[in-house]
C-alpha cells in the first residue's frame, strides 16, 4: 500500500497507471474511518484495477463553529484498518498541499447546496465541491464512490461532475448500519454511552415514515413529517433540525407523495447533529399490495 502526500507524486502515478490503460477507483474520505467507508472501499476493489483511498480533513467544508478541530484524526488506525482491504494507495495531503497560502478559487454548487443540510451548514456543499473537484483532478479516477448515508452530497457531486464535464462516473453504496440502525458516522464518536442509546431514533423515525407511506398509503408529507418528528421527540435527548421528504434528482419537497422519494433527517442527540436518509422506491408500495 503506497502513502502519497504529494499532489505532484499522486497526479504522476495516475498518469503512468492511466498510460498502461488501467481503471483508477477513488474513494474520498476525511478519515477515521468505519465499516461504512470500508464498504466503498471494497466496492472500487471489485470493480478497478488500482484503489486510491484519500484521506483529508477538508477544512474549507467546515462552518467556523462547527467541529474541524474536534473531528476525529487517526491516521494510523486508518491505515490499520485499509491494509487488509488491500488498497493499492492512500493520499493523505497537508492542509498546506491542498490549500497552499494565497488559495481563492472555489466552486459554487447553487441552490441545491443552501436546502436541507445546506440551510445550517452554510457554504459546507462549495467546500465538498472544491475539495472533491481537487481530487478528481489529482487522482484521475475513472470511478469514485460515495455513500448513500450522505443523500444531498451523492446529488451535489452527481451535478459537479455532469455540469464541469469530469468524465467521472459516481458509484452510489449503500448505507452501512450497526445492529440498531445508527448508521455508522465518524460523529457517532461524539455520542455519551446515553446518546447512543438514543440515537437509534433517526433511523426508527425513517422506518415510521417509510411504513406511514408504503403500508398505510398515507400521500400527504405534511402529515407524515408531523408523525415523524413526533416520534423524534419521543426521545428526550433528540431534537430535530429537519425532517424533509424530496424527490431522488433535485431534492426538491413534495406535498403529495409519488414515488420514489428521499426521506432525509438531520436530528441532534445532544450535541451532536446526525443526517440520515432513506429512499422509499414504487416497487416497496407494488410488493405490498
Ligand atoms: P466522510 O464523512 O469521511 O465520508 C466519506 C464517504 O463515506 C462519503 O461518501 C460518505 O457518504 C461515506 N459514508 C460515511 N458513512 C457511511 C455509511 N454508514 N454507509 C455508507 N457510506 C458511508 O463525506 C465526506 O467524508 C467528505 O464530505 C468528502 C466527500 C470526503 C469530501 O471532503
Amino acid at each position: 500500500m503506497q502513502i502519497i502526500t504529494a499532489i505532484e507524486d499522486m497526479q504522476a502515478l495516475s498518469s503512468r497507471l492511466l498510460s498502461e490503460k488501467k481503471n483508477i477507483g477513488l474513494v474520498p474520505t476525511m478519515g477515521a474511518l468505519h465499516e461504512g467507508h470500508l464498504g466503498l472501499v471494497r466496492r472500487s476493489k471489485d470493480e478497478n484495477d488500482f484503489t486510491v483511498v484519500s484521506i483529508f480533513v477538508n477544512p474549507s467544508q467546515f462552518g467556523p463553529n462547527e467541529d474541524f478541530n474536534e473531528y476525529p484524526r487517526d491516521t494510523e488506525g486508518d491505515l490499520d484498518k485499509l491494509s487488509p482491504c488491500k488498497v493499492d494507495a492512500v493520499f493523505i495531503p497537508g492542509a498546506d498541499e491542498m490549500y497552499p497560502e494565497g488559495f481563492s478559487t472555489s466552486i459554487n454548487i447553487g441552490n441545491i447546496g443552501t436546502i436541507l443540510c445546506g440551510a445550517s451548514r452554510p457554504g459546507h456543499f462549495n467546500g465538498v465541491a472544491t475539495v472533491v473537484a481537487k481530487l478528481f483532478n489529482i487522482v484521475m479516477p475513472g470511478r469514485a464512490y460515495f455513500g448513500q448515508k450522505d443523500f444531498q452530497q451523492t446529488v451535489v457531486i452527481g451535478k459537479l461532475v455532469r455540469e464541469l464535464d469530469f468524465g467521472v462516473d459516481i458509484v452510489v453504496c449503500p448505507t452501512v448500519r450497526g445492529p440498531d440502525g445508527l448508521a455508522m458516522s465518524s460523529r457517532n464518536g461524539y455520542l455519551s454511552d446515553e446518546e447512543r442509546k438514543a440515537a437509534p431514533i433517526l433511523y426508527k423515525a425513517l422506518k415510521f415514515g417509510e411504513e406511514l407511506i408504503v403500508s398505510n398509503g398515507i400521500v400527504n408529507a405534511v402529515l407524515i413529517k408531523e408523525e415523524m418528528r413526533k416520534l423524534i421527540h419521543t426521545e428526550p435527548l433528540a431534537a430535530a433540525d429537519y425532517v424533509e421528504i424530496v424527490t431522488l434528482g433535485r431534492l426538491e419537497g413534495v406535498e403529495k407523495i409519488e414515488l420514489p422519494v428521499a426521506i432525509c433527517i438531520a436530528v441532534k442527540i445532544g450535541k451532536t447533529r446526525l443526517i440520515d436518509n432513506i429512499v422509499v422506491e414504487k416497487k416497496q408500495v407494488e410488493d405490498v399490495r
